[in-house]
């Protein structure tokens, strides 16, 4: 039996957009309205929790280390989002310690969003305090150097301009770090 759809070629156009507008309203417009945590920026106030305190805005510093970040296309290859599998929170984790999963009021700061769709390389999310300055430059001269067989490529215009390295390395070092999850052993710049 031929339904409507079937003949009717613009009420089937019209319904398939219909359809489209309802999953696209509940499922990027409607949480937000509901939930207003997600607009407002990561705080803790329990000192069980490590240290208290707020997600900051980004430095200038940082931001411009963040363009840097856009510019040379470190999202192609890496995400910024630890998500609910134990795969992801044990890979973020630290000493034993697994990461906490991101929740939206992390990147509050973050427009545009660098989520990342690719996970050629690890997940970024964490990665603020894992390693010092030093170890971020040897790096980005060449990853060979300290991972054998990485195929991240080769940075060298980073790491020789001091400017461009400084500040690419002070936005690393923000990723992560709003939650305290592990406030020890972590490198600050
Ligand atoms: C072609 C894909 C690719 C691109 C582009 C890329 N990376 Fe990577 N990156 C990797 C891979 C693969 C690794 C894992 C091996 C290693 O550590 O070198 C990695 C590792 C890293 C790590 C260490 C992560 C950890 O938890 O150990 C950092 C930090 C990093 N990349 C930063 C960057 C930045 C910043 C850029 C842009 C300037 C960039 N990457 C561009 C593939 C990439």
């Amino acid at each position: 039996m031929l339904s409507r759809a079937d003949n009717n070629f613009g009420f089937a156009i019209a319904a398939g957009l219909g359809l489209f507008a309802i999953g696209g309203l509940l499922t990027t417009v409607a949480p937000p309205m509901l939930d207003k945590t997600w607009a407002q920026p990561f705080e803790n106030s329990d000192p069980a929790k490590g240290p208290t305190g707020k997600l900051q805005p980004y430095t200038p510093q940082q931001l411009e280390g963040r363009a840097v970040y856009v510019r040379e296309g470190c999202w192609y290859c890496h995400t910024q989002q630890t998500r609910t599998l134990l795969a992801d929170t044990k890979r973020s984790g630290w000493r034993g310690v697994d990461s906490p999963v991101s929740t939206p009021d992390e990147f509050v700061y973050d427009s545009p969003h660098l989520f990342g769709t690719k996970r050629t390389g690890p997940d970024l999310s964490r990665v603020g305090g894992k390693y010092d300055e030093q170890w971020h430059r040897t790096h980005f001269r060449n990853p060979r150097d300290l991972v054998p067989g990485s195929i991240m490529p080769p940075y060298p215009w980073i790491a020789s301009n001091e400017k461009e390295f400084k500040a690419i390395v002070a936005y690393l070092q923000t990723l992560g770090r709003a939650k305290n999850w592990r406030p020890q052993n972590d490198f600050e710049n």
